[in-house]
């Protein structure tokens, strides 16, 4: 028998090696028959006629006539059954029908969109972010894409960067976990089953550290804080077999990463040993110039392909500079075959050498376009992903017979909003999208009534409806007040200085709370916001993100308390913007702050607490949950011993539900300064009201491993304080001491 089981596991891995061995030669076997301009012409990529992010190429006949000569490896932005054939007819005339890779920023969801990444990243709940992307794949690689620029892996600790709205927050323990099942979603049963699409980890590296919050701005950090803090959940991206990353449009210290020798050769080209191929970001090597980093084009390609960027996106220096750079000796050819022999690879995998038609079908294309079962999964997954903040005197969940609803704010009717940014697969299909006041309408009992007035526009300083919102307002028994953030001021090119409501929101919303009417807040937004006066004066507030195409239901689902909230904030909301960046695991710091009132030479602001208006893992439920019974297997631990911890966890209030339990800790004295607090694992559990779970986690010395100065990796022994509890302040803690 364990003969047998040898055997086969044997043959399987030697299947395997086969297997691969046969894409490498088919690989060097085709970069022997290919010229100096068809292999760069594999490393460039355009875009296709719409969706530009950046400058783009406006002669799109001389780029059909390159694509039929060879010269182009990769389109961005063609989609479709129809239009992806077509483009790909056009490689099939090339002298050695070399096929097209199709590639297309599939987000937050493709023809069924889903929440924001960061509301997403609020449930929490790491089995239906997988689902999503699962789902995302096959729509997308129904409609002819083989290739998404996700998941975006960027840890981000500055709200006014408008592109948190796409990644999964400020904690590197909880980016990477869903980073991972991203991926996992993404790649599915493996490239080349007809339901995958490759994904691409980006934007490698420390994007999301932009000073200022700035987008595209410069990064300076030390390297610890680089290995520590942003590059995990690349890592863990390249081991779980990423198929690509793409690099990114900041420099760190300097260098911008596009080029940057130590990140893409040295580690992930080299110590991760990533087979994968790097596609820059939009016009990226050409943005070298302006960083005064390369004096012209020539220089750019020089150096990005030198600093491991394997695909041009858009700026068109590899294609103009590139085999002139080799034929004079500047550029090793064995680069260029390098970063070709990469891209094939991905061509052989996905099988499009067997069929470069194989993804762009018809009958798939119509199965998934609006396809019933996904959008009602993205309804239960929007529910989820709401963040209940406040709930005085439990107003919600609300009845559906209360007598008269009104629905006031800017949002109440918007359609394509709700997809939030990011979604570019259905243009102008608004009606398929459920605003807010259908999915309250469809809820509400049919002797109610639900009134809507809009009370003023996202972003300007008219006041004209007021008036109106407040008539409105004064006729209910309960007002529903939406506002926020319009959809379009987080993403790309979104940082904002101020984070509060746009316009006149604010104002309005103090006017409503004037008539003395109960009031419920839905905040829509792809960021934290600032917004203390509601904290302070509404009695309930529930942060809605942008959640997709069933916003309504997903909201409509929550209010009326048939989904009883679950999600827990990603990122920590500040109180000022002056208060930025305020993070959960900050260091103590040599004179740490008691309290909030002790502000006499110690590290704080005079005029501003230092915690947090609401904390990272911080989220309300119906019900209320109770912990008791934290038990560690051992105060002492010696070597490679396992620390197993568990907690009781109590539904004592009257919903069902389910909890998001947090495991911190932290290490007392280290070689270098430790954080405060450091995720070390959660886990969502639904407990009936009226009963209890309890929960174990276990922790070994891999957990407590960080960087030192030196950038070893490697755990101390020592006192380490262990936490549970529902948010990153409220915990309980035990101590213990750790023997290396
Ligand atoms: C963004 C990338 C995106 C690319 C293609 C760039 O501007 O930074 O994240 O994938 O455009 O649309």
């Amino acid at each position: 028998m364990k003969r047998v089981y040898f055997l086969l596991v044997f043959s399987a891995i030697g299947m395997n090696t086969y297997a691969q061995k046969t894409i490498d030669q088919k690989v060097t076997e085709l970069l022997s028959k290919m010229t100096l301009e068809e292999k760069v012409g594999q490393m460039v990529q355009y875009s296709g006629f719409e969706y530009a992010t950046g400058p783009q190429q406006s002669n799109s006949a001389a780029v059909l006539e390159e694509i039929k000569k060879g010269k182009v490896g990769s389109m961005l932005n063609v989609a479709g059954s129809g239009e992806t054939k077509a483009f790909q007819k056009l490689a099939m005339q090339s002298r050695l029908k070399i096929p097209l890779l199709f590639g297309q920023d599939v987000i937050h969801g493709y023809r069924t969109t889903f929440p924001v990444n960061l509301g997403q990243a609020a449930s929490w709940d790491l089995d239906m972010i997988e689902k999503s992307e699962r789902i995302a794949a096959t729509e997308a690689s129904a409609y002819g894409i083989h290739w998404t620029f996700a998941p975006m892996v960027d840890i981000a600790r500055d709200p006014r960067w408008g592109r948190v709205m796409e990644g999964s927050g400020e904690d590197t323990y909880l980016g990477t976990k869903i980073g991972l099942a991203r991926i996992k979603g993404f790649q599915g049963k493996g490239l080349g089953s007809l339901d995958a699409v490759m994904a691409c980890a980006k934007h490698f590296a420390a994007y999301g550290a932009a000073v200022g919050g700035r987008d595209y701005n410069a990064v300076d950090m030390s390297l610890r804080q680089l290995h520590e803090t942003y590059l995990p959940p690349f890592k863990a991206a390249a081991e779980a077999g990423v198929a690509t990353f793409m690099n990114s449009f900041n420099d760190i210290n300097g260098i911008p990463a596009t080029a940057h020798q130590y990140i893409q050769r040295n580690l992930l080209k080299g110590s991760w040993n990533y087979k994968g191929f790097v596609v820059s970001d939009w016009g990226s090597i050409g943005e070298m110039i302006p960083h005064g980093y390369a004096k012209d084009g020539g220089e750019a390609a020089e150096k990005a392909i030198l600093g491991g960027s394997d695909m041009d996106m858009e700026s068109r220096v590899y294609m103009t500079e590139l085999p002139k750079l080799v034929k004079e000796g500047t550029v090793d050819i064995k680069l260029v075959d390098d970063a070709a022999g990469r891209i094939l690879t991905k061509k052989f995998e996905m099988g499009l050498f067997d069929d470069p038609y194989r993804f762009s079908n018809e009958k798939r294309q119509k199965e998934q376009t609006d396809n019933k079962k996904n959008r009602e999964f993205g309804r239960e997954f929007g529910s989820k992903s709401i963040v209940l903040l406040k709930n005085q005197q439990h107003i919600l969940p609300l009845s559906k017979s209360v007598k008269t609803v009104a629905l006031i704010g800017p949002f109440g009717k918007e359609t394509v909003a709700n997809h939030g940014f990011w979604s570019i697969a259905f243009k102008d299909d608004t009606q398929r999208i459920v605003s807010q006041f259908d999915g309250i309408r469809n809820q509400l009992d049919k002797n109610s009534t639900l009134l809507y007035a809009k009370g003023c526009n996202v972003d300007d300083q008219d006041r004209s409806m007021f008036a109106e919102a407040v008539e409105t307002a004064k006729k209910a028994d309960v007002v529903i007040m939406t506002l926020g953030e319009g959809h379009a001021m987080s993403g790309e090119a979104k940082s904002r200085s101020n984070i509060g409501f746009s316009g006149v929101q604010e104002d309005l919303l103090k006017e409503i709370a004037k008539t003395g009417k109960p009031v419920i807040l839905m905040i829509n937004a792809g960021r934290p916001l600032i917004f203390n006066w509601a904290s302070d004066h509404i009695p309930a507030i529930m942060y809605t993100w942008w959640l997709g195409t069933e916003a309504g239901n997903s909201i409509a689902d929550i209010l009326f308390g048939t989904m009883n909230p679950s999600g827990k904030l990603p990122m920590s909301f500040p109180r000022t913007e002056g208060q930025i960046p305020v993070y959960y695991n900050h260091y103590n710091t040599g004179r740490p702050a008691k309290n909030n009132t002790d502000r006499n030479y110690v590290s704080a602001y005079i005029d501003l607490d230092n915690d947090p208006k609401y904390p990272f893992g911080y989220g309300l439920s119906y019900t209320d949950f109770q912990y008791s019974d934290m038990v560690l297997s051992s105060a002492s631990l010696t070597g490679n011993e396992t620390l197993n911890i568990s907690v009781t966890v109590s539904n004592t209030g009257k919903y069902d539900g389910e909890e998001v339990i947090q495991l911190y800790i932290r290490d007392l004295f280290g070689k270098v300064v430790r954080p405060v607090k450091e995720l070390k694992g959660f886990q969502k559990v639904f407990i009936k009201k009226g009963e209890n779970k309890q929960v174990h986690f276990r922790l070994t010395p891999e957990d407590l491993k960080f960087f030192d100065d030196t950038l070893n990796f490697d755990w101390e022994g020592g006192e380490f304080d262990i936490m549970v509890g529902t948010s990153s302040q409220n915990v309980q803690t035990k101590r213990i001491n750790w023997v290396k």
